[in-house]
């Protein structure tokens, strides 16, 4: 049986990034960083709440981070506009690889299922418009364990549900630090460079196989 894979969501199948476009009518040239900053600091929660044992979701984690970026930034947006933002980061689109590298992956015959720290039904809606969720097996989402990654649990939890031993199974991230937490507990790891220019931590710890998209990285896996 091939190794099962877990793709990572954000970031690695579609771009979080991609909101400074909905942002532009309401931040005009902040917009850019406007979503940077709120993607830096949604993740920022995530890890803080991990390391308190103070759970809230991904969802909840996306909101107070959209706040304090567009205050940080002095963004002004009505809870309205914050709604609908929160809406739309539910139609990212995928990168034009995704489906074409899926696909590839499915024929030689890797289970494959995705994986992240999003709410299980707000993902599954957002891989429904990507026209992502047909082409996967499964959503196995970190929810169902309050915590986040890279918390070792969550690894171990996704090898649970595939039923596989670690070592037969990949996570493919654009995230260094999910790649870095998978592998600490016995996963293989890609790392996706989606953007040339990002570097991976100096960790003492190297990604099994580097790939700029996922149809490069069918080929290689
Ligand atoms: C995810 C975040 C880490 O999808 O990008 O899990």
């Amino acid at each position: 049986m091939p190794d099962a894979i877990g793709f990572d969501i954000y970031g690695t199948l579609v771009d979080p990034l991609e909101m400074n476009e909905r942002l532009e009518p309401l931040a005009g040239d902040l917009s850019v960083s406007l979503a940077a900053l709120w993607r830096e600091k949604q993740l920022e929660y995530t890890f803080r709440r991990g390391l308190m044992r103070d759970y809230e979701d991904f969802d909840s984690c996306t909101r107070r981070a959209l706040v304090f970026a567009a205050d940080a930034l002095g963004v002004k947006l009505s809870e309205q506009e914050r709604d609908r933002l929160i809406e739309e980061y539910q139609s990212l689109s995928p990168f034009p690889d995704v489906i074409p590298g899926i696909e590839a992956l499915k024929e030689r015959g890797h289970p494959l299922v995705a994986f992240s720290n999003g709410v299980e039904t707000t993902v599954r809606t957002l891989l429904v418009r990507a026209g992502v969720l047909p082409h996967l097996q499964d959503v196995i989402s970190v929810d169902d364990l309050k915590t986040f990654k890279p918390d070792p649990e969550v690894y171990r939890y996704l090898a649970r549900r595939l039923g596989a031993e670690p070592s037969r199974i990949w996570l493919v991230s654009s995230n260094p630090f999910d790649v870095i937490g998978a592998k600490a507990v016995g996963l293989k790891a890609a790392w996706v460079q989606r953007n040339p220019e990002a570097r991976f931590d100096p960790w003492d710890v190297e990604p099994d196989l580097v790939a700029p998209d996922l149809q490069t990285l069918a080929e290689k896996i």
